[in-house]
């Protein structure tokens, strides 16, 4: 009699022969019925060819939704049967790729683990249990409802066959869990975040909504890359209509977008010219190398001997060369040797400035505002004295609006609140609307003109589907007058804040929809209390709490989320 259940696509049948009507299992046929009426799915049955265990054949199957199945068109088949003599079967097939077949009999073999290891094409949860991550009797977590036998340790066995079954496409209701895709990505994903326990399905506007269905006032915005909201329609059917027309040429060709994209980019900032790039890092990488090359080629610094100041506490991504001038130890530990030519300032001396210049030195590097050290804002007229201090010097100010432009602070950039100029702006982020990953730096034309061609580039960057996500994401910013709406929406949520009364509050600060509180303790736990009344927000440098909305929210719903950030930490 077998006991086991069986996967189909994604779906678990379960052959429960001989046994009673369960309640779960009376459940499971209601949902497999209904699944299968609405979808016609043809996982429903068993599939043809379908392996059977060696216990017999199945009866009443019964579908379950399965964690971690693969997901999209590329997969044909999956099966997965255990029981009590525990078989599993697992199939699947990619486009183009050669039929494969792996069978192992026991996980718990060494041997037989190492096997569906090595097929990389196997069922996720096969070799999630390959690898020992998850134990058989484990299985409860990504098998609800099934009753609970053949799922000992000793019993299971598992065979992977990949071939040219039939397409059968994984539906939405067999997504799996919050639970199950935080195992899936704790199991095959690199821990180098600690995002809170929220699995966001879809968004639109100010709110996102997770797997159960339950939504929240996204109070972070992708650490502002979403300032028009999530999933701007606007900028949707731009990507879509682009997307239809030409993605990718490379910049071994021109492009219909990239000039459009330029010239709008001079017009909104003045600037000469642009230099297209992909993520704030490399917009970063490429600002450190055009200052350079100004520097040796234009100020006549001598060769290998060119200086950049920037400040500490500053963040500007990840890459080696930008982590080297970090000033947070955990950003460098472990990564050197690390690109020299930096010196660190306190944020907001100009004093500092002033003495750190030397003849070597061809830039300074600044946020306007430090957005990942807690919403820092320097004393008033430090930007402005920077500006003329680095006039006087011949050093290029580069300011990094990559977190804090496009709106963020209630002007188009946060230097305007300063009346300076920059030399070099840097931009990122918002710039694609969340769509895409765009970034650009803007200068003069005896700065940017420092390149020749083969000098430096990326193979995506400038392409035509970004520069046209660009270009409405720009569009949309001033259309919808979403700088003045930071500017008075940031006032008033502000405001507000600064009412809070708690003994964790140490200050409240802030630039149009851009605020810190800073706690007098650790600020992890308040942002787990507010996920849990319906607010994403992130921590930042452990004891502040970076509320950053896309700007498109509305006053009622910040009316709203402070009557619970109030109580989360009143
Ligand atoms: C000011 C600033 N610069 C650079 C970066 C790096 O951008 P990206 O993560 O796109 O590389 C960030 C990211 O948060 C940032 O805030």
């Amino acid at each position: 009699m077998g006991d086991g259940f069986e996967f189909v696509g994604g779906t678990c049948i379960c052959e429960n022969g001989g046994k009673p009507p369960h309640s779960k299992k009376a459940k499971w046929r209601e949902r497999r019925d209904l699944r299968r009426s609405e979808t016609q799915d043809p996982g429903a049955k068993a599939a043809p060819g379908a392996p059977t265990t060696q216990e017999g054949n199945a009866q009443e199957p019964v579908t379950h939704s399965l964690p971690g199945a693969l997901d999209g068109p590329h997969m044909s088949r999956t099966k997965m049967r255990l029981g009590k003599a525990a078989k599993m079967e697992v199939g699947g097939r990619a486009p183009g790729v050669a039929e494969w077949r792996a069978e192992c009999h026991d996980l718990n073999d060494p041997a037989a683990r190492r096997k569906v290891l090595a097929h990389r094409r196997c069922h996720p949860s096969t070799q999630v249990m390959a690898r020992g991550l998850v134990r058989p009797q484990q299985l409860e977590g990504f098998v609800e409802d099934v009753p609970g036998r053949g799922r000992g340790a000793g019993g299971l066995r598992a065979a992977c066959e990949m071939d040219q079954g039939e397409t059968m496409p994984i539906t939405e209701d067999q997504l799996t869990g919050t639970k199950e895709l935080i195992a899936l990505e704790e199991a095959y994903g690199a821990h180098n975040y600690h995002p809170l326990d929220v699995v966001i399905e879809r968004a639109a506007g100010a709110w996102v909504y997770d797997v159960e269905g339950k939504r929240y006032l996204d109070c972070l915005a992708a650490y502002s890359a979403v300032n028009q909201g999530h999933c701007h329609p606007r900028i949707l059917e731009t990507l879509i209509e682009q997307a239809k027309k030409v993605t990718l040429t490379s910049r071994a060709f021109r492009n219909a977008q990239l000039p459009l994209l330029y010239k709008e980019l001079h017009e909104l900032t003045g600037m000469e010219m642009t230099l297209p790039m992909n993520s704030g890092a490399e917009a970063v990488e490429t600002a450190v190398k055009a200052a350079r090359k100004w520097g040796y080629t234009k100020k006549g610094i001598p060769a290998g001997k060119a200086e950049i100041i920037v400040c500490e506490g500053n963040f500007h991504g990840r890459t080696v060369t930008v982590v080297s001038f970090s000033s947070d130890e955990q950003y460098r530990e472990g990564f050197g040797p690390f690109t020299p030519g930096f010196r660190i300032i306190p944020f907001g001396d100009a004093k500092a400035l002033r003495e750190a210049i030397t003849p070597n030195t061809c830039a300074f590097l600044v946020e306007p505002i430090q957005g990942e050290a807690g919403i820092r804002i320097p004393p008033d007229g430090f930007l402005r004295e920077a500006a003329a201090i680095c006039r006087e010097q011949r050093v290029l100010l580069m300011v990094d609006e990559i977190q804090s432009g496009l709106g963020r602070t209630g002007k188009m950039f946060a230097f305007m609140h300063e009346g300076i100029r920059p030399d070099v702006l840097i931009v990122g982020k918002a710039l694609a609307g969340g769509y895409y990953p765009v970034s650009a730096v803007l200068a003069s034309k005896e700065i940017l003109g420092v390149f020749g061609p083969g000098d430096h580039g990326s193979t995506f960057g400038g392409n035509p589907l970004a520069c046209a996500v660009a270009r409405t994401s720009l569009r949309v910013l001033i259309e919808e007058k979403l700088v003045e709406r930071s500017a008075e929406l940031g006032a008033y949520f502000l405001e507000k804040l600064r009412t809070l009364r708690s003994p964790v509050v140490k200050e409240v600060r802030g630039r149009g929809l851009w605020i810190g509180i800073e706690l007098t303790t650790e600020a992890r736990k308040y942002c787990e209390a507010l996920k849990d009344e319906g607010i994403l927000c992130k921590e930042t440098h452990s004891h502040i709490i970076r509320i950053a909305p896309p700007l498109v929210i509305q006053r009622e719903e910040i009316d709203w989320a402070f009557e619970r950030i109030r109580k989360v930490l009143e």
